[in-house]
């Protein structure tokens, strides 16, 4: 391995593929969809018409849009044994991994990899996109003992979702809100779970796999994850009483990870986290949770005079849910309802100019061992 001397720890800096999916300025703090600013979107578009935007690189006129969305509320029913599973899996389950088997089940029922034709591969990707937000919905009424909603065959994506969730038609902001939050998370280069997509795809598995795989890349922490850890860690300074600055300079002190900060390639504020804050200042407002605001401030505050280190796309998500009354183990699955749109943008894209993905590590272990019998070890 003398030719690849340098390891490029967590793939820093390293550009594995060309993609026509989203443009990221880490410095300048911009972010572009398929040549269109993330502001621009936030102001304009659906999620519906970003779905189209991420599989077909432009935007649909108004008959394609129509079209798309009637073929999304068209697939939004989930098989009677992903229902069945939903109800009967453990209600303490996390609400990620059960979405990770939910979706992986749904190939089941579907042919996976029998064409390779453009209009199959974005059939599955309606199929999968349209299936998420039910999946979500009837699993947190199924484990809170309540009733499963079918899904409406009419509305967008976001209204479905909140009425099947609550069992109650969403006003016109709440549907606004959530479809702004799905805007915004719906793509993001080469983040980890779009890579782990992608590398599934590239051994030529199905569209199943690869949302499956990137769902559990999206579950941790340091991905996706941290929008929950946000709310859990605001719900604990509330529940202990502590002072927002002091609770983050303690954990700072001890080495600690602040969740919904930090990026790897933002060298200043994501400008998805600079959207969700005012919207976050707004709903925090109008819902009488004022404090959880101030209390984030206060901590952007600490974080960039401590340690110059701005939020991330989780850190104002976070509060923008809970002023929904969404509950925090829900959040990471709004990501994915949202992410899966880009995932298979990239699916579509990687299938489209495939090679198998496959890097080298450098082998730092012994060479020239002598066996020894299991006796003497
Ligand atoms: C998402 O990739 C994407 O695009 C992801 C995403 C998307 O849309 O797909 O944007 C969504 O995943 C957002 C990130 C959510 N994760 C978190 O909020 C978890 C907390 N953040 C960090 O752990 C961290 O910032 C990462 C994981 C996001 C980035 O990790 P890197 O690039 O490997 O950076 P690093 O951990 O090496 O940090 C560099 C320095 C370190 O200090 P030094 O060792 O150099 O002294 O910055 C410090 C870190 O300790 N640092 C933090 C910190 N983030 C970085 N210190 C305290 N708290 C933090 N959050």
């Amino acid at each position: 391995l003398s030719q690849y001397p340098h390891i490029n720890k967590g793939l820093e800096g390293i550009v594995a593929f060309s993609s026509t999916k989203s443009f990221i300025d880490g410095q300048e703090g911009k972010l572009i969809y398929a040549g269109y600013t993330i502001d621009t979107l936030a102001e304009n578009a659906t999620f519906e018409e970003v779905c189209f935007l991420l599989w077909n690189d432009r935007l649909p006129n108004q008959s394609e849009l129509d079209d798309l969305t009637s073929k999304l509320q068209g697939e939004r029913a989930l098989p009677e044994s992903v229902l069945n599973y939903l109800q009967n899996t453990s209600k303490n389950a996390e609400p990620m991994a059960v979405l990770r088997t939910a979706v992986s089940i749904l190939s089941d029922f579907h042919e996976v990899d029998a064409d390779t034709s453009k209009e199959f591969r974005l059939n599955k990707a309606i199929s999968i996109t349209a299936k998420i937000p039910t999946i979500i919905a009837a699993f947190d009424r199924a484990r809170n003992d309540k009733n499963i909603v079918e899904p409406l065959s009419d509305h967008s994506t976001a209204y479905n979702f909140l009425y099947m969730l609550n069992d109650e038609e969403p006003g016109e902001q709440a549907e606004k809100t959530m479809d702004l939050c799905l805007i915004l998370h719906a793509e993001h280069g080469m983040n980890a779970s779009t890579f782990t997509n992608r590398a599934i795809c590239s051994t030529e598995s199905d569209m199943y796999s690869s949302v499956t795989g990137a769902i559990g890349a999206l579950k941790g922490p340091l991905h996706g994850g941290a929008n929950q850890a946000v709310m859990n860690m605001l719900l604990d300074i509330e529940e202990q009483g502590d002072d927002p600055v002091d609770y983050i300079e303690n954990r700072l002190a001890n080495k600690e990870k602040i969740m919904g900060f930090g990026h790897r390639v933002y060298k200043t504020m994501d400008p998805r986290a600079r959207i969700l804050r005012g919207m976050s200042e707004q709903l925090s407002k109008e819902t009488g949770h004022e404090t959880l605001y101030e209390w984030s401030e206060a901590i952007l505050n600490t974080m960039k005079e401590k340690i110059g280190i701005d939020p991330n796309v989780d850190f104002f998500s976070a509060t923008v849910y809970y002023s929904m009354g969404i509950k925090p183990d829900l959040y990471t699955c709004i990501f994915a309802m949202s992410r899966v749109s880009g995932w298979t943008g990239h699916y579509i894209e990687q299938a489209e100019n495939n090679r198998l993905i496959r890097p080298r590590a450098l082998y730092t272990g012994e060479k020239d061992l002598d066996w020894v019998p299991v006796e003497d070890r």
